[in-house]
Parts: structure tokens; C-alpha cells; sequence
């Protein structure tokens, strides 16, 4: 076998940071994961047990490609409590395999070679990547002047004739962050009535800690050129279910959901009946408010002792990562969350793992436990002391 056999694209991939640090801090038996984007908290019981059941059920083929009705009704319900916005469970909402296969078959449905993606950036690390699969080319926009959050001068600067797509993720990973309404306004005054597509990833929507978090979708004027992506690992602490879904207008559906077969058929039968659960049992807002609520407070106890340390920070005001500023200890942060590692035995991942304009900040996730953020700052600090003496 030899590397030139591979699709060249498929070679030139590479893991991402998250999963390289994840992977190494495992071999320390006292090591502290600060990595990923997972809950701490076990998956809530009215969810497992609704997959037990359909599992005890024998519910275990094959379903609509684009998920079971039922799911489909539940989600539609979920978008117009939640955001007073109506998509059609038949004609316009796909569910897929995580909010991964909805970014990957959504952008394998658009994107054509030498089509450009607009990224503001720093970014969620899966879109560069399956933007070039697909033979396109990333417009990555530095967002690090604006508060990480993408400017309607900074969009109208990037768009060009070959522009075929922008991909928002608020509230962001990895910063947290999210626009006011009023800076949403500016963008969809730029986007609105062009042909350029809007990938809206909310995948963090329930994971708000201050302020409201609005969605793209309470913009009537940019519905036809929309495709919302969610799901419920994140919200739900379900990341290994794989729950995901896409809501787009008819056409765009249609055309999504035959990516979709081709790669997944379906997702997994007793996930999608945990999700129905998810989405409909009356248990269910009052979990994921206490998760909240414990999010925050790890959060807020995270960002304190990173400003104690002198760590340069913005609070994050959603999702489950803060993203501080280490520049001036060192400019390469791959160098410095490598020798944290080896050093403290504790995993952080480096900036530049979400684009260039991530460099100098590592991502911290608060996601885990209280014990484990107690124990890993007091290892960033002791590395930092030591740091400034040498
Ligand atoms: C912004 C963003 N989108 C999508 C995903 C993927 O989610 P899933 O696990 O549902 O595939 C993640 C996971 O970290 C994420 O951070």
C-alpha cells in the first residue's frame, strides 16, 4: 500500500488537536482532562431508559431516512416553543447522525470545487477540513479584534462572486460567545437576498449562561437560504448517542436527505426514540436547567481563577469552553499545551487547532467536573509560575 494510492485531500487531513491531547493525557494515570466537549454529567435517566426500552422492543431497524415522524413532529415542536419558528416535520428537517454528519452532508449537498466558505474564526475545527474535502476553499475571517464575534464590515470585505456559503456557530466554540440581535440584524442585512448559503450550527443553543441567545431561523428574510444544524449531544449529555438533525427549506431537504442515505441510511433506531424522550418528557427542561446551572457556576469559577492567574480572558456567555490568552508566555500554543502535559500531566487544547487566528489562547472546557477544574487550574498555575521563572 502506498500514500499516493488515497485521495490526496483525505491524506492531507489531520487529527485534530482536541483528540491528539485527549488521547495522550490518558497514559498519565493522574493525568487531568480539560480537553473535550462532553458532559460530566451522566446522560439523564428518562433518556436511557427510553433507549433501553426500544432496544427491549426490538426497535431495531431500519427507519425513514430522515428519522422516524414521530422524532421528526417532536423536533418541530422543540423549534416553535423554543424560537416561535415552524419547519415542517415531512418536507424540512433530516435527522442525522450528530451535528458532524449534518456539517458534512449539508456542505457535501452545496459545495462544488473552488466554491468559497466564509469561517469566521477562531471555529468549531470540522469545518476547514470537510470545506476542502469537498475541493472547496475556506475564507477563514479573524474575528479576534471584534470580541470573536463576526463584524458586517469584516463580512461584506470577504464576500466575492465565488462565495458560495458562511457558517455561524453561536454561541461559539470555542469562545463562548454570541452577538447581540443587533449584529445579527447587520449580517442578515449583508446576506439577505444574495445566493450565498447560511450554515447556522446551534449546537450550543441550550447551553446559554447570560443574556438570550437568538437563532438566525427569527430572520424570515434569510429562511430560503438557511440550514439549521443541532442536536442533542451537547444540550443533553448524550454526545455517544449521536442525535443530530438539519432543518432547511423543502428543495434543500430533498437534496440533503439523498447524502444523507447514501452515507447513514438512518441513524440508530433507539437513539432516535432517546430522543423523542428528549425532546418530549416533562422531566426534561428541569434536568437540563440544573446541568445549566452547574455549567455556570464552573464557568464563573474557572474564568475567576484564570484572572487571578493574569491570564487575559472574555467570559464566556454560552457553549462549554473558556478561551484564554497565553501569548505572552508562549506565541506557539501547541508548544505550550504540549509541555503543560508533560509537565503538569494536564490536557488543554491549543488555539491554532480552531485556524491560525486561534494561536495564543488555549481552550479550556468546564464541562467536567468541579474536582477535575479545581485540580487542573491549579496545575495551569503552577506551570505558570514555574514558567515565569525560568
Ligand atoms: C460547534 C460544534 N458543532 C458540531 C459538533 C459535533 O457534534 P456531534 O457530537 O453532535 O456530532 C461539535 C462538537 O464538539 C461542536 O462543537
Amino acid at each position: 500500500m502506498k500514500e499516493t494510492q488515497f485521495n490526496t485531500r483525505a491524506v492531507n487531513l489531520e487529527v485534530p488537536g482536541t483528540r491528539k491531547f485527549s488521547n495522550q493525557v490518558k497514559e498519565y494515570e493522574d493525568g487531568v482532562d480539560l480537553t473535550l466537549g462532553q458532559s460530566g454529567f451522566a446522560t439523564p435517566d428518562y433518556i436511557r431508559e427510553a433507549m433501553i426500552e426500544a432496544i427491549n422492543q426490538n426497535k431495531l431497524r431500519y427507519t425513514h431516512n430522515r428519522g422516524l415522524i414521530e422524532l421528526r413532529e417532536a423536533i418541530s415542536d422543540y423549534t416553535k416553543r423554543r424560537f416561535n419558528v415552524y419547519y415542517d416535520a415531512e418536507t424540512e428537517i433530516i435527522v442525522t447522525n450528530g451535528g458532524s454528519e449534518a456539517i458534512d452532508s449539508v456542505l457535501r449537498t452545496i459545495l462544488e470545487e473552488g466554491d468559497e466558505v466564509i469561517i469566521p474564526c477562531p471555529s468549531y475545527l470540522a469545518y476547514d477540513p470537510i470545506t476542502k474535502l469537498q475541493g472547496a476553499i475556506p475564507v477563514l475571517i479573524d474575528t479576534t479584534k471584534t470580541n470573536f464575534v463576526l463584524t458586517k464590515d469584516a463580512l461584506v470585505n470577504a464576500i466575492t462572486p465565488k462565495t458560495k456559503a458562511i457558517i455561524f456557530n453561536y454561541p461559539t466554540n470555542p469562545t463562548g460567545m454570541i452577538p447581540s440581535m443587533e449584529e445579527m440584524n447587520e449580517l442578515v442585512d449583508v446576506l439577505k437576498d444574495t445566493d450565498i448559503f447560511i450554515l447556522t450550527d446551534e449546537i450550543y443553543s441550550d447551553n446559554v449562561y447570560d443574556g438570550e441567545f437568538h437563532s438566525f431561523m427569527e430572520f424570515p428574510e434569510v429562511r430560503d437560504q438557511l440550514f439549521v444544524i443541532n442536536g442533542l449531544s451537547k444540550s443533553h449529555a448524550i454526545t455517544g448517542g449521536r442525535i443530530g438533525y438539519i432543518l432547511a427549506p423543502p428543495l434543500a431537504t430533498e437534496h440533503v436527505t439523498k447524502v444523507h442515505l447514501y452515507n447513514s441510511v438512518c441513524v440508530a433506531t433507539p437513539s432516535q426514540y432517546a430522543a423523542i424522550a428528549a425532546f418530549t418528557d416533562e422531566s426534561g427542561p428541569g434536568i437540563l436547567a440544573k446541568m445549566n446551572v452547574a455549567y455556570k457556576e464552573r464557568r464563573d469559577f474557572v474564568y475567576k481563577r484564570l484572572k487571578e492567574m493574569g491570564l487575559p480572558v472574555e467570559l464566556p456567555k454560552g457553549a462549554f469552553y473558556i478561551f484564554p490568552t497565553i501569548f505572552e508566555y508562549n506565541k506557539d500554543s501547541f508548544a505550550f499545551a504540549s509541555e503543560l502535559l508533560e509537565t503538569e500531566h494536564l490536557a488543554v487544547v491549543p488555539g491554532r487547532t480552531f485556524s491560525i487566528y486561534g494561536e495564543g489562547h488555549i481552550r479550556i472546557s468546564f464541562a467536567c467536573s468541579m474536582e477535575e477544574l479545581e485540580e487542573g487550574c491549579k496545575r495551569l498555575e503552577r506551570f505558570l509560575l514555574a514558567y515565569k521563572n525560568d
